[in-house]
C-alpha cells in the first residue's frame, strides 16, 4: 500500500509518500480501508519529537480518520467487512502506525459507527477535538447556570466543537480568532461576540460582552502571552481547561493572578480518557450535536499526495478539520 513515513523525528520536512507492505490484523483488531484521514497539530508534534508518544521510525503519523472494514482479525466480534466505522480513540498514530495510509490496522474497540447523516469528511475528523472539547466543558463539573466561556484559537478543530458544545449547554460563548472572516463564521456557529486576541482591548470588550458576570471557564488553545491577558478575563471562581499551546511557551506567568479570585487551571488530555470514558462522552456529544442540529466544521480537503500542503493548511489556521482523501489515491 501506499503511506506517508515519518522517516526521523525532524519535523514534517522528513515525511516521504512511500510504498509499504500491507498491515496485518493481530488478535481484536480489523483493517480499515482509510478514506479520509483527519489532520491534527499532534501529528506535527509528535513528527518534531515535542510529544510524549515514541513509536518506532519509520512511522505513519495520522490519528484521526474513517474508511471501511476490509479484514477481521482473530476474536473480533460483532463488525463485519463492508462496515463504514471512524476511530474514536487509541493510540493510532501515536506508538501505533496512523491513517495517513491507504489502510491501518486498528484495534476493534476503538472504532465507532458514523453517525446518521454525517458525510465521510465530517466523520472523519470529528471525534478527536469533540472528545477534547467535551473533555474541557466538563473538567470542572456542572458549569454554573448561564456560564460564559471563552473559547481561545476558536476557528480551529478543538475550538469550533468546543463553540458548538459550549453553545447546546446553554452557555454564552465569547470566541477569539484573528481573522474576520472567521468571526463571522463563529457568530454562525454559536458564539455570542468574537475578539481579535491581537486587538489591545479585546479584554475590555470581552469582559462588556460577558458582564454582568464575567468568563466562568476559559478553553485555552492557544497558550503563549495571550494566556495572562485571558486569566484576566475571568470571574470569581474562574476555571481554565487548558487544552494546547500553538503560541508555545508563557512567559513571565504571574502566579498572583491566580490567588485573588481562586481561579484554577488544569489540563485536558483526550488521551487519558478511557475506552468507556471516550463512548460515554462521544454519546454525550452527539446527544448536544443533535439538540442543535449542529455538524463537524471541514475545512478543506486535500489529495492523498498533498499532505504537505495540507499541514500548511493546518499552520495558517483554518476553520474546523483540515482532511486528506486516502480513497481513490
Ligand atoms: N490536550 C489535548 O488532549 C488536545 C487534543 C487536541 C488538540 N490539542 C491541542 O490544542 C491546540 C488546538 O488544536 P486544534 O486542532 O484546534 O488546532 P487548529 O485546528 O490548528 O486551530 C487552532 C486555531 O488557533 C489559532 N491560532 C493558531 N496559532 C495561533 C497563534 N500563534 N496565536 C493565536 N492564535 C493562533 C488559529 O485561529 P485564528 O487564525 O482564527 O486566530 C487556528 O485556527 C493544539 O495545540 C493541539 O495540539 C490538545
Amino acid at each position: 500500500m501506499k503511506a506517508w513515513l515519518l522517516l526521523e523525528q525532524k519535523g514534517l520536512g522528513s515525511l516521504r509518500l512511500s510504498e509499504v507492505p500491507d498491515p496485518v490484523p493481530q488478535r481484536g483488531e480489523v483493517i480499515l480501508r482509510v478514506h479520509y484521514a483527519g489532520l491534527n497539530p499532534a501529528d506535527r508534534y509528535l513528527a518534531e519529537r515535542q510529544y510524549p508518544a515514541k513509536p518506532a521510525l519509520p512511522h505513519i503519523l495520522g490519528r484521526d480518520g474513517m474508511g471501511t472494514i476490509i479484514e477481521l482479525g482473530a476474536g473480533v466480534a460483532g463488525l463485519a467487512v463492508g462496515q463504514r466505522m471512524a476511530i474514536l480513540r487509541g493510540d493510532v498514530g501515536g506508538n501505533r502506525p496512523g491513517t495517513f495510509a491507504e489502510r491501518v490496522a486498528v484495534p476493534a474497540e476503538g472504532l465507532v459507527e458514523i453517525p446518521p447523516g454525517w458525510t465521510e469528511p465530517e466523520a472523519a475528523g470529528a471525534t478527536l477535538v469533540y472528545l477534547t472539547a467535551y473533555q474541557a466543558l466538563t473538567l470542572w463539573g456542572l458549569l454554573p447556570q448561564e456560564a460564559v466561556v471563552l473559547v481561545t484559537g476558536a476557528s480551529g478543530g478543538v475550538g469550533t466543537a468546543a463553540v458548538q458544545l459550549a453553545a447546546a449547554m446553554g452557555c454564552r460563548v465569547l470566541a477569539l480568532s484573528r481573522s474576520a472572516a472567521k468571526a463571522k463564521l463563529l457568530l454562525q456557529l454559536g458564539a455570542r461576540a468574537v475578539f481579535n486576541p491581537e486587538d489591545p482591548n479585546w479584554r475590555q470588550a470581552a469582559k462588556a460582552a460577558a458582564a454582568p458576570r464575567r468568563v466562568d471557564l476559559a478553553i485555552d488553545n492557544i497558550g503563549g502571552k495571550l494566556l495572562p491577558e485571558v486569566i484576566d478575563t475571568l470571574g470569581e471562581s474562574g476555571r481554565v481547561s487548558l487544552v494546547g499551546r500553538l503560541a508555545g511557551p508563557v512567559p513571565n506567568f504571574n502566579t498572583a493572578t491566580l490567588f485573588f479570585r481562586r481561579i484554577r487551571m488544569g489540563g485536558v488530555a483526550v488521551g487519558a480518557y478511557s475506552n468507556e470514558e471516550a463512548r460515554a462522552a462521544w454519546k454525550e456529544v452527539l446527544k448536544l450535536l443533535n439538540q442543535t442540529g449542529a455538524r463537524p466544521l471541514v475545512d478543506q480537503v486535500f489529495p492523498f499526495e498533498q499532505l504537505p500542503a495540507a499541514f500548511d493548511r493546518l499552520a495558517e489556521g483554518p476553520m474546523g478539520k483540515v482532511l486528506l482523501q486516502v480513497k481513490g489515491a
